[in-house]
């Protein structure tokens, strides 16, 4: 194997994104860069792409993601690339082009995208640094220490300017909801194959384990792993209560009784992030908690309006939460009661929900317009998002019930009478239920970018 793997792109310009989108988009990123470098009082700005490491004592490289501020601008991503944006000027793109028999070599340069760059191309990894000489005023974003060696007296990643890059990406272009909805549609043409999956297993009397559905899911996804913006969370029976299941098993569990899927995809680098839970009967407890949460899940994103403030859609959610626990019998305390006790927060202990972009957490979500931090919620510490919504946003909305013991036991030993234990006992070995979309929230309704997908996959 050679040290300097350098592999091609894998995010490809997707054939079904209106590329006709993309300048519009470009041009409102570089307006919104420029306004981050006046505020910022930097001169010009230096976006890499990123460059992948190798673990430890080995020549294996671990698995690259662009930077994703250089992913904001481009739609096609490859290692040690670079774009230097001075106001005013047509940004100068050093784009490498190895000359390499080891890997494939990533995509010539197409000119729906490349030409609104000045180009210039490079057969090894730092030669273009020679390009950038002066560094009054310069600014540099990412992570390769080369950058930091290299560009002594200029400004690495200041802290103003990213914040300025952060707050723009959470107002997405018509280019990026597109890229948004594709991944949405391969991601929900994914989950419905594993569904079928499960329920064929289900039907059959036989069993599957979470590698194969795992396996399914990728296979009608047609993502390699790398692809995906996050490990896929697939959980049977009681590992739907493990929030963040990834240690997926070969074995499959004697019987099914349930599955929660948490699984998404990427379309030019912008996330999918999706959740669905499954029953392996059709009407006891667990059927019945699904079809609960389904319901104020599709409450909460109704909520999920311009001028909203998020935290105020997690407070409503932990109260709808608690009708829920009261109305099947699992908590025997009403709304108040439950909440006062914080017990809602032992079976929902996340956040409802997160910004979602170029990153499945994407960024600013917990930051004012000015970089200071919107305190959550008292009581709230994993809420990912305490801003105010505005059109533009994209977030998910992902409430959840489980039973998870080490939360619960000790309020159940503390009040027994406030809990129907027989029903917990009968929704542990099916883990947990959680439903998750992906929002867009607009001056009208929201989007539900996740249903429109699933009802156009039908
Ligand atoms: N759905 C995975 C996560 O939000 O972490």
């Amino acid at each position: 194997m050679s040290q300097a793997a350098t592999p091609a792109s894998r995010h490809d310009a997707n054939q079904q994104i209106d590329r006709s989108l993309y300048p519009q988009h470009l041009q409102r990123v570089l307006r919104l860069i420029e306004r981050a470098l006046e505020q910022s009082g930097h001169d010009r700005v230096l976006i890499h792409s990123g460059a992948a490491s190798d673990y430890f004592l080995d020549d294996r490289q671990i698995p690259w993601h662009v930077n994703p501020h250089y992913a904001w601008l481009l739609p096609v991503h490859s290692q040690h690339c670079a774009v230097l944006i001075e106001p005013g000027q047509t940004p100068r793109l050093f784009l490498q082009q190895p000359v390499d028999f080891w890997h494939a070599p990533p995509q010539t340069p197409a000119a729906w995208w490349a030409d609104h760059f000045e180009l210039q191309t490079h057969a090894d990894s730092y030669s273009w640094l020679d390009q950038v000489n002066d560094q009054a005023g310069l600014a540099v974003i990412g992570d390769d220490p080369m950058l930091a060696q290299r560009f002594q007296t200029a400004a690495i990643n200041p802290a103003r300017l990213l914040h300025g890059l952060h707050l723009g990406r959470t107002v997405k272009s018509d280019w990026e909801i597109g890229c948004l909805r594709q991944a949405s549609a391969i991601a929900a043409r994914a989950h419905s194959a594993v569904a079928e999956a499960f329920a064929a297993a289900v039907a059959s009397n036989t069993v599957v384990s979470e590698l194969d559905l795992h396996l399914v899911y990728q296979q009608a996804a047609r993502q390699c792993e790398t692809e995906l913006p996050y490990d896929n969370i697939i959980g049977l029976n009681e590992h739907g209560a493990v929030l963040h299941f990834t240690d997926l098993q070969k074995q499959p569990p004697a019987r099914l009784h349930s599955l929660l899927i948490d699984a998404g995809a990427s379309a030019t680098g912008y996330a999918a992030d999706i959740t669905r839970s499954y029953s392996a009967s059709a009407n006891d407890l667990h059927a019945q908690l699904i079809l609960a949460v389904d319901e104020l899940q599709q409450q909460l994103v109704a909520m999920a309006t311009a001028g909203t403030d998020y935290r105020d859609l997690q407070l409503q959610a932990h109260r709808l939460i608690a009708t829920a626990l009261q109305d099947l019998d699992i908590v025997r305390l009403d709304v108040d009661a439950q909440l006062q006790q914080g017990i809602t927060s032992a079976f929902f202990p996340h956040g409802l929900g997160h910004y979602l972009g170029l990153q499945v957490h994407d960024v600013c979500g917990l930051e004012d317009d000015h970089g200071e931090p919107i305190a959550r919620p008292e009581g709230h510490p994993f809420l990912r998002l305490t801003r105010k919504l505005e059109a533009g946003n994209v977030l998910t909305i992902e409430p959840g019930i489980y039973i998870i013991d080490q939360l619960l036991q000790p309020l159940q030993a503390q009040q027994p009478s406030a809990f129907n234990s027989s029903a917990i006992d009968a929704l542990r070995p099916c883990g947990g239920v959680r439903i998750e979309d992906d929002v867009l929230v607009t001056d009208a309704a929201p989007v539900n970018l996740t249903r429109e997908a699933f009802a156009a996959h039908v």
